[in-house]
């Protein structure tokens, strides 16, 4: 039943290969595999799963080409030589067995590395700034010389060659995101004086080589397509929309046989892996530009925050591009394409665009590519459902994200399930989308699990549980997800009227505010509600106890690409930011507050808000053991954290079960 979406599940072509529908996955790093870059089973087992989930086009992850400075990320794959031909035939195989077609990306990472390691090549020498990212000094880039630009060129084909060999059905180079082939595009970064440098003509002229390379070398039947930015959104000289368009004519002559047109670099990327706060299809309008504007017959791909099927098909109705292409939603669901098929696309699990598993994590920890709302994907082989044993009376305490998610597995595997929540369905998520002009995907994720709530039949109490109704319920086994509380400030003045904690203001109090504020905190929280009080008008200020070492690196939370976006708004809103300030006092015009020299500022305000953090509320979890047969806490009544933990520890719990 896919009536509803005729343009998305239509059969279309790239070059001769036919594709089942229009829905691509995109290449995203995961991080599976091995040290030298080889094809883990732990890659073939997530590149599995996706292709059951039955898109027109998987396009694996970026891989490098050479083994001298071609690599840019941990875990990444490689394609740099005929030894890595069996691992990635594997691969091909495999998603082939499911009657889905298959590229690989080919990329050099230039100067957008993760690894410490030299060199950082570029067009010319100069400096990677990563002051963006945080206090870090700035990377040497060498400008390659005539007879590197030559060896990449061959590299490049030599790793499309052995595309073609392990059985992918097209091979897509990569010209996106600031990596090698981009930057010579870009003015800010190429300032050679040689053919490869200066005018637009010349600036193209490596990339272009690299296509008539690879054109040549698989020969005129196997398709070949590219990624490339619409812009790179550089404050400082931008690659521009406009010589995207005459780039992308050119590429249309090289013999391209579509080009997908995406935005944003690993270090603007917030506009690449848009945050909750900016728009859904941030980029469409690129691809549409190039599409209208650009005059090439191969078929256009759009890209970037198409999270839902009814979005991707407007895109493609309104004939602003041929193809749409998931990246992270596909993490999120990578059976997007099948539920839609199905006639079941309300059972899709929604990406919430937190970056949280796949970005937060892995820049900031150095780990794999995870998602906070699919706790099976990259442990496809380990986190299998279980069988069911016995049939039990489960009961769930708390319908946030851990809560509905326990709920949803254990009813899955077949137990008896009764979900406690004394308030709608949500829980903890109603209050992460207090604002939807903020954060836009949340109600998305709410929809998603009080749909599963009612196809599971779980049983919905709304009331609160207390011991004795647990007790008395006949239980087989409870899992707790009770959630957290905030952390109180204790300093004179708390109780006054005008002072709020972030959770009033989350649950419906942010009506009440005057049009002063002050946000006492510098995490997430009270970044988002001075952005969004700002964002009405208000005069905002925040004081931060944080800020004293890294200045305001330290607010704005750990997760890079948000907090780009974050700190950007807040500027562009007018938030004054005030550092290093701890709370001494709340008077009745505002707040006194001490700096590290120990000397008081006041801040006037109408409305102060509180935003101090949370810990997590053990009172039930502990009050129940030994009142019914099997406990289990989860999520932030364990330890206050973010979704990602919520959904993981659900999942995990109601499998044990
Ligand atoms: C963890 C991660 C890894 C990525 N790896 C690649 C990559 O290998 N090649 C590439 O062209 N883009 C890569 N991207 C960008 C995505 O393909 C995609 O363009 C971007 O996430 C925006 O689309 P989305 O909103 O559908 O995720 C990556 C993005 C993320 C979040
Ligand atoms: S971690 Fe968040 S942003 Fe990343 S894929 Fe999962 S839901 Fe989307």
């Amino acid at each position: 039943m896919t009536s509803n979406f005729p343009n998305l599940m239509s059969v279309c072509y790239i070059g001769n290969v036919e594709l089942k529908n229009r829905i691509i996955t995109a290449p995203l790093w995961t991080g599976f595999a091995d040290r030298d870059g080889s094809v883990t089973p732990r890659t073939i087992a997530f590149y599995t799963e996706k292709a059951r989930g039955g898109s027109g086009l998987i396009t694996i992850e970026y891989s490098y080409v050479d083994q001298v400075g071609s690599k840019s990320a941990h875990g990444q794959l490689g394609i740099y030589d005929d030894e890595c031909v069996p691992g990635f035939a594997i691969l091909a195989q495999t998603i082939h067995d499911q009657g889905v077609k298959c590229a690989v990306q080919i990329a050099h990472a230039g100067a957008m590395k993760f690894l410490p390691i030299a060199p950082w090549l570029g067009p010319s020498d100069g400096f990677h700034d990563l002051s963006l990212m945080g206090p870090l000094p700035p990377l040497p880039i060498t400008g390659m010389t005539r007879e590197q630009i030559f060896e990449q060129i061959n590299a490049f084909a030599s790793a499309a060659e052995r595309v073609k060999k392990a059985g992918f059905d097209m091979v897509d180079i990569h010209v996106a995101h600031g990596y090698l082939l981009t930057e010579f595009l870009s003015t800010h970064a190429n300032k050679r004086d040689d053919e490869y440098g200066g005018s637009l003509e010349n600036r193209m002229r490596f990339p272009i080589e690299v296509v008539s390379a690879v054109r040549q070398r698989v020969g005129a039947d196997f398709p070949v397509t590219v990624r490339i930015n619409g812009t790179d959104y550089a404050p400082d000289s931008p690659i521009t929309i406009d010589e995207a368009i005459i780039f992308a004519k050119k590429l249309e002559e090289a013999g391209v046989d579509a080009i997908h047109v995406s935005g944003g670099t690993d270090i603007y990327l917030d506009k690449l892996a848009t945050p909750t706060y900016l728009k859904h299809g941030f980029n469409v309008y690129l691809a549409e530009t190039v599409k209208k504007k650009a005059g090439v017959k191969v078929p256009i791909i759009a890209t970037g925050g198409i999270t839902t099927p009814a979005f991707a098909e407007e895109i493609l109705r309104d004939g602003r591009a041929d193809f749409i292409a998931l990246g992270r939603p596909a993490l999120a669901d990578p059976s997007w394409a099948r539920k839609i098929e199905e006639g079941r696309p309300e059972d899709i699990i929604p990406c919430i665009r937190c970056n949280d598993g796949c970005l937060r994590r892995t820049i900031g920890f150095s780990r794999a590519t995870s998602c906070a709302v699919n706790p099976r994907m990259g442990f496809e082989t380990i986190r299998v459902i279980a069988p069911l044993k016995e049939k039990k009376r489960v009961a769930i305490i708390g319908g946030g994200p851990g809560g509905m998610e326990a709920a949803r597995l254990a009813a899955i595997r077949g137990h008896d399930v009764t979900l406690y929540e004394k308030r709608r369905l949500g829980g903890a998520l109603i209050e992460a989308s207090w604002d939807t002009d903020l954060k836009r995907d949340i109600p998305n994720l709410i929809e998603y699990y009080q749909t599963q709530m009612k196809k599971l039949d779980v049983k919905i109490v709304r009331k609160e549980a207390t011991v004795n109704s647990i007790a008395a319920g006949g239980f087989d086994a409870v899992i707790v997800a009770n959630g957290a509380i905030s952390i109180k400030l204790d300093i004179p003045g708390i109780d006054k009227l005008h002072v709020y904690e972030a959770l009033d203001v989350t649950g419906g109090k942010d009506k009440d505010l005057g049009n002063t504020i002050v946000v006492v905190g510098g995490g997430v929280l009270a970044c988002e509600i001075a952005l969004s009080q700002a964002k009405k008008g208000k005069k905002v200020t925040i004081t931060a106890p944080e800020g004293c070492y890294a200045g305001e690196y330290e607010i704005g939370g750990d997760n890079y690409p948000n907090r780009l976006a974050l700190m950007e708004q807040l500027k562009e809103n007018k938030v004054g930011i005030n550092l290093c300030l701890l709370p001494k006092e709340i008077t009745d015009h505002g707040i006194i507050s001490t700096d590290k020299e120990g000397k008081e500022r006041e801040f006037k305000a109408d409305s102060i808000v509180v935003c101090r953090g949370f810990e997590p509320d053990k009172r039930l979890s502990n009050a129940l053991k030994g009142k019914v047969k099997q406990v289990r806490p989860i999520g932030d009544c364990v330890q206050a954290r973010f979704i990602y933990e919520a959904i993981h520890e659900g999942w995990v719990a109601a499998n044990e079960i």
